[in-house]
């Protein structure tokens, strides 16, 4: 394609970017004291085997035992994540009865209660949603609103029209009534907004097509969500960068494009000068053709998002600076489009990486371990981290194990993979350890290089062996797989509606909250 042509559909891609609706509309979350409102919208925790108790009692007095009517006609248990809509009930526009179960409720708990109405907020016209949470911990409050925040999400720019699918919804404000008021205020704006907004901007560029994000572009768009935030600095090298560092492995995945590849380095320094940084980096294919190796065009629209671990990481940098979180942090976004041409690399070639290894390409579709064994070389050459993780949507066979439930942990190192098993459960974002045999490495071999780029059994783990080829020795050093995790089709969870998910971005805010911080 001429230069010509280039510019030229790079200037409608920008067109498309700019003429679109301003960013969806989220609802205002604030707090206020804790009372019984009386007319209105309300959204009500129910506690199963207990329904007759908390805040639903309260509003229940003001309806004249109308709830406790509908509850029983319905016969409404108040089971974790089950709801009873109620419109014109009493006085009221309408009352959501959510049901959290009879478990002691803990923050994930919380979250999802959270997140079920935010995305019911999402979805409704009413200018005003009140909640009524009687507990008095401000911890809890905010994991509320936490998690409403994350459920509320919603991609709306490209839509033209108000009505329809219901742009106007999801427009003006959701008050938490909680005994804990401005407390809770204060926790949810120190400690969780910011990982919200650093997961809505992670879904942001997950969910952007590949005409509007590029390697440049997620370059401009990370900088701009980036700016401002306090100990953050940002390294771009460009192609001639890498041909000067001898990253052909990178280069070799992007030279099919018109679209250059980059190596995005985020930068935060919140903990001590010379404490070794938690390093993250994370594949960032812009979009996933296979390139010569070429996929079939069935669901191949989905490989925009092939870029989710570049994304995760940018949103992790964003979070850990946004909280002031005392770590000192590096991530490296690996970003290049594959795509098959007369430049496009072949199966066969052989690449010669930045660490001077070098390997056979089996299939230009195995891209993802190939920009990511530059990007892992230059940050331990770098920032000499203490621990490395990488993160990637990177085998169809991690999908076909794990399903949508879990991420695959590959890991050497028992400690960092127990750490990353514990953040997961405590972030809900799960992950599930996958053996990494010695063995693996039989199937990487070639005749003619250091090793080859795909082949062997099993293809979660061969990729995974292939990419530890590059970690030094001794450093601790895991991978995830989120090829499975990166996307919901329909249906979503409660803090993660139908679409792009940040996979990740809890999971590294916690696993920094839990291990990193003292
Ligand atoms: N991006 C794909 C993996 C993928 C599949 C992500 C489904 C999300 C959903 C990756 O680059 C790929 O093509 N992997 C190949 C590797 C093979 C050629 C060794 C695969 O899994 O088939
Ligand atoms: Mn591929
Ligand atoms: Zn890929």
């Amino acid at each position: 394609m001429s230069r010509h042509r280039f510019a030229f559909v790079a200037s409608i891609s920008l067109l498309i970017a700019t003429v679109a609706l301003p960013a969806a509309a989220q609802r205002d979350i604030r707090f206020d004291a804790y009372a019984v409102p009386e007319t209105g919208t309300v959204v009500v925790p129910v506690r199963e085997g207990n329904v007759a108790s908390g805040a639903f009692a309260d509003l229940d007095a003001v309806t004249g035992g109308a709830l406790q009517r509908a509850v029983n006609a319905a016969d409404f248990k108040g089971r974790s994540d089950s709801r009873l809509d109620l419109p014109g009930i009493g006085n009221f526009d309408r009352v959501l009865l959510i049901g959290v179960g009879k478990d002691a409720v803990n923050p994930r708990a919380l979250e999802d209660f959270g997140g079920l109405l935010g995305q019911d907020g999402a979805r409704s016209a009413a200018p005003r949603i009140e909640v009524l949470w009687r507990g008095d911990e401000a911890g809890a409050a905010s994991h509320i609103a936490f998690g409403a925040a994350l459920g509320q999400y919603r991609f709306d720019k490209y839509r033209s029209s108000n009505d329809g699918d219901g742009a106007r919804a999801g427009q003006g404000e959701l008050v938490i009534r909680t005994p804990a008021g401005a407390a809770a205020a204060a926790d949810y704006a120190a400690e969780w907004q910011p990982v919200a907004e650093a997961v809505a901007l992670s879904r942001d560029l997950v969910t952007e097509p590949g005409n509007v994000i590029w390697p440049e572009t997620f370059v401009e768009r990370a900088r701009e969500s980036l700016a401002g935030l306090p100990n953050v600095s940002i390294e771009v090298l460009d192609e001639k960068d890498m041909e000067r560092l001898g990253m052909g492995s990178i280069l070799a995945v992007g030279q099919g494009s018109p679209r250059p590849p980059r190596m995005l380095v985020m930068r935060y320094n919140g903990g001590n000068a010379g404490d070794r940084p938690v390093a993250f980096v994370g594949k960032g294919i812009t979009f996933d053709t296979g390139g010569i190796s070429i996929k079939g065009s069935s669901g191949m629209w989905r490989m925009k998002y092939d870029m989710t671990g570049a994304a995760v990481v940018t949103g992790a940098i964003k979070a850990l600076a946004g909280r002031g979180a005392p770590v000192n942090a590096v991530a490296v976004a690996a970003l290049a489009e594959n795509m098959p041409s007369g430049t496009a690399s072949r199966p066969g070639d052989v690449i010669r990486t930045a660490s001077g290894k070098t390997y056979e390409i089996m299939s230009t579709d195995a891209e993802g371990r190939m920009v990511l064994v530059d990007a892992l070389w230059y940050v331990q050459d770098r920032d000499d981290p203490a621990v490395v993780i990488d993160i990637a949507t990177l085998t169809g066979a991690i999908v076909g194990a794990l399903g949508g439930d879990h991420a695959g942990l590959f890991s050497r190192h028992d400690d960092l993979a127990a750490q990353l098993t514990a953040a997961g459960e405590a972030s809900g974002d799960l992950v599930w350890r996958m053996p990494m045999l010695p063995s693996y490495g039989t199937g990487l071999r070639s005749p003619i290089a250091d090793l080859r780029n795909g082949g062997g059994s099993p293809s979660a783990g061969t990729a995974a062996h292939f990419i530890g080829e590059w970690i030094d020795k001794d450093r601790p050093w895991a991978h995830l797989d989120i090829a499975g995790m990166a996307w919901i089709e329909t249906g979503g969870k409660p803090t993660s509606p139908a679409g792009a998910t940040a996979f990740g971005v809890r999971l590294f805010d916690q696993y920094v909250r839990q291990n990193h911080e003292n």
